[in-house]
């Protein structure tokens, strides 16, 4: 397992660690009977042809890229699932009526840039250009690094694929939560994909010493902060398909005995409709103003990410349910609420999620999180009936 750290698993984009599993995905494909290339985001691509040469292309993918001491299953599971089927697909020679593109996505959590779904977006032709200006925390341009791992960001607008030459998208992913496994069900079929807007907020008030200033004559930004991390947890909390999240909290150079002039925080928030989302978000805005105001500290929101919510093809996961069934499961439908690079195919072509069980009471973005082979197993034969029932719709 290739890592940044030496223990847990963090493979965040363009890394050291992040290219030698490129490195392993692209042999790993080729070794499945696929013609497979790395592009020019890093993303390692397999191809199957189909019977046909004026054929629509079906494309199966998830994300290899990690958030920092992730799970081993989030994005990689349904990458590995994928690969497996192809093999099937080619011992068999089995000819499908349409082409397969199975992709691995380089960079979908948006870790090391803040630019989430790198690899999907240039596959749908929805790359935002001025991603290439953003800085990593060490100062390095996104643009430089991927010259640096020999990508050419000249080339992103070229891989996008034509709405009109694919037929659907699908993915195998882990739940990510624990529905299923209250269930007590192996898979079920994702609905819709959580909308989800992400903020960093920059917070900035006065240092001073920690032993000499009154504190009804203090602004402290990390105070203002600690008010702001609760009022997106009360808020959120109000309703039920709402949620939100300060992942990251950061007083920049701090000190023990400083009072803190400087304070970052990130805000996510999700919910299954937008109205629900953007409304909880005007309502943490005016609080964020409130608290600034009544503290004398000063606030800058950068939004770094706006995902409308997803629904998902219900001729796919029709497809889906009815394999479940010949498995003889049951086939649960349930929305997402994570984010996935199926959303970078709305609106281009039908698109299919199909989740696994997610053990250890569902934890994930964890080293604790788990499934089981058996699941796998029935994830993988769900994928092959679905592939073999597919029409090529031409
Ligand atoms: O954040 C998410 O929902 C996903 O793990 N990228
Ligand atoms: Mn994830
Ligand atoms: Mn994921």
């Amino acid at each position: 397992m290739w890592s940044e750290t030496p223990d847990g698993l963090s493979c965040t984009y363009l890394t050291t660690a992040h290219r030698r599993v490129a490195a392993e995905l692209l042999a790993w494909m080729s070794a499945a009977g696929m013609t497979a290339e790395i592009d020019a985001v890093g993303n390692v691509v397999g191809r199957r042809p189909g019977a046909r040469a004026d054929a629509k292309t079906v494309i199966v993918g998830s994300h290899y890229d990690t958030v920092p001491n992730a799970g081993k299953y989030d994005g990689r599971l349904g990458i590995l699932v994928a690969m497996a089927v192809a093999e099937q697909l080619h011992k068999s020679r089995h000819a499908l009526p349409y082409h397969l593109e199975i992709i691995a996505f380089a960079e979908e959590e948006g870790v090391r840039f803040a630019a989430p779904y790198i690899g999907s977006s240039a596959v749908a032709g929805r790359f935002d250009q001025r991603l290439l200006e953003r800085r990593d925390a060490d100062g390095f341009f996104l643009r430089d690094v991927m010259r640096e791992a020999r990508l050419d960001p000249d080339a992103i607008p070229a891989l996008a694929r034509r709405r009109e030459r694919l037929r659907a998208y699908l993915e195998v992913h882990i739940e990510q939560g624990p529905v299923l496994l209250q269930h007590d069900l192996p898979l079920g079929v994702v609905t819709s994909i959580a909308g989800n807007v992400r903020y960093l907020v920059a917070l900035t008030g006065t240092t001073g010493h920690a032993g000499t200033v009154p504190m009804t004559m203090r602004h402290d930004a990390a105070a203002a902060a600690a008010e702001i991390v609760l009022s997106v947890e009360r808020r959120c909390a109000a309703e039920p398909t709402l949620v939100g999240t300060v992942g990251k909290l950061n007083v920049p150079g701090g000190a023990i005995n400083v009072i803190p002039r400087r304070c970052d925080l990130s805000i996510d928030i999700r919910a299954d409709d937008d109205a629900t989302r953007d409304a909880a978000i005007t309502d943490i805005f005016a609080d964020i103003e409130a608290i600034a105001g009544r503290r004398g500290v000063s606030v800058e929101i950068k939004e770094s990410l706006r995902m409308p919510a997803v629904p998902c093809s219900r001729e796919i996961g029709d497809h889906l349910a009815a394999a479940i069934e010949r498995t003889g499961q049951r086939a649960l439908r349930l929305p997402s609420g994570a984010g996935h690079d199926a959303v970078m195919f709305n609106g281009l072509t039908d698109i299919g999620m199909l989740f696994v069980r997610c053990g250890n009471g569902g934890i994930s973005h964890s080293p604790l999180e788990t499934v089981t082979a058996d699941d796998v197993d029935i994830a993988a034969h769900v994928l092959l009936d679905v592939l073999l029932h597919l029409d090529s719709d031409l």
